[in-house]
């Protein structure tokens, strides 16, 4: 992959952006002394509750995977040291944090756990770039605190499978940029992901498809490569706690009630017509077996959905049942985008439901179908999130909008005075291609690396109170065009550093010219990581 290197208005800010010290996301305030000090093996690093294990922990991990030891734990005896110190005090925001570094010592303190783990991030970008560089660290004082209480990143392990040690390398990268969300795409047309006790064959049959187009939608051939793979719920657990020692909570997504093929594969019952066979968009070329119903083999939106019968309701009431437990979230994704309504247009059982329930049209169906959802999810204390479909047909009581397609689905679900995340396919969509002309196979679209520094998570649109509906905002990394780990790493860096620097950073402070300098150390930090970095592109259009 070609890299191309467009750095606009090299411009030296003072202070935040000088040699030695470049944050992301810039810090809300920065002071600088001169000097330095130095850090070593025989440093100690002295905590005052046990909570702050966790980021005692992911420094000293840092520390020995970058530059080969690990801090004393234990009590500082007079000599230089870290501090970490959980202290109720009047920062007031989630997440907030001081740092201080002087000749005596290097004191993190915050009134929450995160707060300490954020000044931890913050300290760790202190540290030269290079690996096994003499430990020399300037003089700061930092005070800083989140602008977003949402500030997320997404994979889709479906169209391509991903395993655990990588995740947690991702959620690594997360924690690196201050990011607080982790939203797990499980379930899709062509492969579902989870183990389900009750449901064996979700990832016995739904977990493999018998072949992978080649080339963009609809291929140009199969690869016939029989692919696919799943987590245990051993793995899940493993994962969430991993996630939580980093701040990070992992929201399920299980997609309903389109997105179905694989789970249909499964169990063809839970379709409006279990006898047709599973269909090929034309152009696709299928691997093995015509008949019956198969895991999808292209990408795309497939006509073959959930059927709304009380089967299908019992079987995704079991499936948040086995969910549920795993995941510590507040929050349940239910998924609700791209669902055609072919089927339900033309099945009988549709027809009469929609009758009885006296639902005006399959908008109305759907929106029967995720209210229904929503009702037994928040019974079981959780909220649930869904596309911006999810308003087509009226919105479910206490639904979270994830707005996709634009921003406008976030705008009126704010006006509804419900809860927002923004992830918008114009700015925050990573599966699109950085560059022109594009250097590797992606699905298309073009979002720079300034474009998603551009981006505003707030609609102009919404007046002062309505804003307050808008929690954050996040990425997502569709993966049809992304088979393997290096390409995930193409398409994230340097991406995910701006887009950490729209969630954490003041309104105020957004500076590109200021960004690009900073961005600069953060290219060697990825290079220090040994991740693959896409280019940096300053074109918007
Ligand atoms: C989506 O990109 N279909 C949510």
């Amino acid at each position: 992959m070609k890299k191309v290197l467009l750095l606009a208005g090299m411009l030296a800010f003072a202070g935040i952006a000088g040699a030695q010290v470049n944050i992301v996301p810039r810090p809300v305030s920065l002071t600088e002394t001169s000097g330095t000090v130095s850090l070593n093996s025989n440093t100690v690093v002295q905590m005052n509750s046990e909570k702050l294990q966790p980021s005692a922990d992911f420094l000293n991990d840092y520390l020995e995977q970058y530059y080969g030891f690990m801090l004393k734990k234990g009590r500082a005896t007079g000599k230089f040291h870290i501090q970490l110190s959980l202290k109720v005090d009047k920062l007031p925001t989630k997440g907030a944090y001081s740092l201080d570094v002087n000749d005596a010592r290097v004191l993190i303190q915050a009134n929450s756990v995160e707060g300490v783990f954020y000044g931890v991030q913050t300290f760790i970008q202190l540290l030269p770039a290079e690996k096994n560089a003499a430990l020399k660290i300037a003089k700061v004082h930092v005070k800083d605190e989140p602008r977003f209480a949402y500030r997320g990143m997404h994979l889709d392990v479906c169209r391509h499978f991903f395993p655990v040690s990588y995740l947690k390398k991702y959620i690594d990268y997360l924690a690196l940029h201050k990011m607080n969300y982790f939203h797990w795409h499980l379930t899709d047309d062509q492969g579902w992901r989870i183990e389900i006790k009750k449901y064996p064959k979700l990832t016995e049959v739904g977990g493999y498809r018998n072949g992978t187009i080649i080339g963009h939608f609809p291929g140009t051939g199969n690869n016939n490569k029989h692919y696919g793979g799943y987590y245990t719920q051993e793995d899940v657990k493993e994962v969430v706690a991993y996630a939580a020692k980093r701040y990070i909570t992992v929201v399920p997504e299980i997609e309903m009630p389109g997105h179905a093929s694989a789970a249909i594969a499964a169990y063809p019952e839970l379709s409006c017509f279990p006898e047709e066979s599973t269909q090929a968009p034309k152009g696709t070329v299928w691997a093995g077996d015509t008949t019956g119903k198969h895991v999808q083999q292209t990408w795309g939106v497939f006509p073959d959905v959930f059927a709304p019968t009380e089967k299908t309701f019992a079987f995704l009431q079991d499936v948040v049942d086995e969910v549920i437990p795993l995941f510590p979230s507040k929050y349940f994704h239910v998924g609700g985008d791209e669902c055609p309504k072919d089927n339900w247009k033309r099945s009988a059982f549709c027809q009469q439901l929609m009758k009885e329930k006296g639902l005006k049209d399959e908008h109305e169906l759907q929106s029967y179908f995720i209210n229904r959802m929503e009702k037994y999810i928040n019974k079981k204390g959780k909220t649930i999130i869904g596309w911006d479909e999810i308003l087509e047909g009226g919105l479910a009581p206490n639904a979270i909008v994830m707005s996709w397609r634009g921003e406008e689905g976030g705008i009126e679900a704010a006006k509804q005075k419900h809860q927002v995340i923004m992830t918008p396919g114009s700015h925050v969509y990573f599966d699109h291609s950085q560059v022109k002309p594009d250097d590797s196979l992606t699905i298309g679209g073009f979002t720079s690396i300034r474009k998603v520094y551009s981006y505003e998570p707030v609609p102009k649109e919404l007046s002062a109170e309505n804003a307050k509906y808008v929690l954050g905002a996040q990425a997502n990394l569709w993966t049809e065009y992304i088979p393997n780990t290096n390409k995930i790493e193409y398409q994230v860096f340097p991406r995910m550093g701006a887009l950490s620097e729209v969630l954490w950073s003041p309104k105020a402070s957004r500076n590109w010219d200021d960004f690009n300098v900073r961005l600069e150390k953060q290219l060697q930090r990825y290079k220090l990581w040994g991740v693959q970095t896409g280019p940096v592109v300053a074109e918007m259009k």
